[in-house]
């Protein structure tokens, strides 16, 4: 529906570079909201997740934190960067884009890298899962998962992920543009971004809660049924 208003320039154009890129451009058009709703709703995952390297991302900015990463990466460990256009893109929510965070308007909603940042921007999907709470509650009539993702819910995930990890001056991923990156595989091994292994990682990820089952079908990413195997039992407080 979204696609007839393209041109079909730039449709073949965007079709050179997939679709994971085009359905994600189109989904940043919707605005972001930081984590303020998500919250209520997803306690377990709200408070695994501020345990997490995402939870804490926008940390790493301030004066004397992290000081021998920086210096290997070339940094000034004294200076505060919470403030530098070209850090904080990557260390919150929806930088740059409507409804996501700015330098002169800080939110506590979209400090870090929250919940949007790898879902994608909220502010249409989220009233979808409470309406098919409500209907699920009272009719046990479960709703089609593609309406979230047509509403901008990510499925994919990997475009993201590389959005921040992989933009680096030299980097191989074809989207790369300033601000770079400062830490790269080429500072230390260790900043080498590898989906499949990183996606798994318990100091970044929050951990994965067993859901209900209200949302059914695709799209649905090839590890989701490893992660809901493994799942703990929400908890209620
Ligand atoms: C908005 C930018 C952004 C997005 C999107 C993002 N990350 Fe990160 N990620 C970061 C930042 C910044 C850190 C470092 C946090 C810190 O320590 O300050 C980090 C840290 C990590 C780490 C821990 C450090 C490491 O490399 O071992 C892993 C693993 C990781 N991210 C994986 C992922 C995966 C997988 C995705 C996609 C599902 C993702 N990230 C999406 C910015 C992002
Ligand atoms: C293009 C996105 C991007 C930009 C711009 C960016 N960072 Fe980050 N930053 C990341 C990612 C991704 C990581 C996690 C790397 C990893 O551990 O694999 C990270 C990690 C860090 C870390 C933790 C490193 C460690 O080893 O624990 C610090 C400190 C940091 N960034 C500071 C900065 C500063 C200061 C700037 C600006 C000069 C900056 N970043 C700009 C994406 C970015
Ligand atoms: C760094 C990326 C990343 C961030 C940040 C993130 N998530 Fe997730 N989330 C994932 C991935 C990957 C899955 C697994 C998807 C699947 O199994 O289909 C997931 C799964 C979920 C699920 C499904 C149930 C579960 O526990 O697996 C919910 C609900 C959820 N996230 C909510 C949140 C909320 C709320 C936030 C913010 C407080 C958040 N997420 C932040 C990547 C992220
Ligand atoms: C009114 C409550 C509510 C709000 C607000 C809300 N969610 Fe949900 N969300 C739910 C319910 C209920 C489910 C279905 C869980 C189940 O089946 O167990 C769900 C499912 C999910 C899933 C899994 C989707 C799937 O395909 O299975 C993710 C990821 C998620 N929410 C993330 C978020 C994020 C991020 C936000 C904020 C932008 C958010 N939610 C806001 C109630 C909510």
């Amino acid at each position: 529906m979204i696609r007839k208003l393209l041109k079909p320039q730039l449709l073949t154009f965007l079709a050179l570079f997939g679709l994971v890129v085009l359905s994600s451009a189109l989904a940043d058009e919707i605005p972001y909201e930081g984590l303020k709703k998500c919250k209520g709703c997803h306690k377990s995952q709200f408070q695994s997740w501020r345990q997490t390297a995402h939870g804490n991302a926008f940390e790493s900015l301030q004066a004397g934190v992290k000081e021998e990463a920086k210096v290997k990466a070339g940094l000034d460990p004294e200076q505060d960067y919470t403030e530098d256009k070209d850090c904080v893109g990557c260390h919150v929510t929806g930088f740059g884009v409507e409804g996501g965070y700015e330098i002169d308007d800080p939110s506590k909603y979209t400090i870090n890298v929250g919940c949007e940042s790898c879902h994608g921007p909220g502010s249409e999907y989220r009233r979808l899962h409470r309406k098919a709470a409500d209907k699920y509650e009272k009719t046990k009539e479960t709703t089609p998962r593609q309406i979230l993702a047509d509403a901008g819910e990510e499925y994919e995930f990997i475009e993201r992920c590389k959005s921040c990890h992989m933009n680096y001056k030299g980097s191989p991923w074809p989207g790369v543009a300033e601000p770079y990156t400062p830490f790269t595989p080429e500072v230390d091994p260790k900043y080498t971004f590898d989906f499949d292994q990183d996606i798994r990682d318990k100091e970044a990820m929050h951990e994965h809660f067993k859901m209900e089952g209200m949302f059914t079908g695709p799209p649905l990413p090839p590890f989701h049924e490893e992660f809901q195997n493994a799942a703990k039992p929400i908890s209620k407080e």
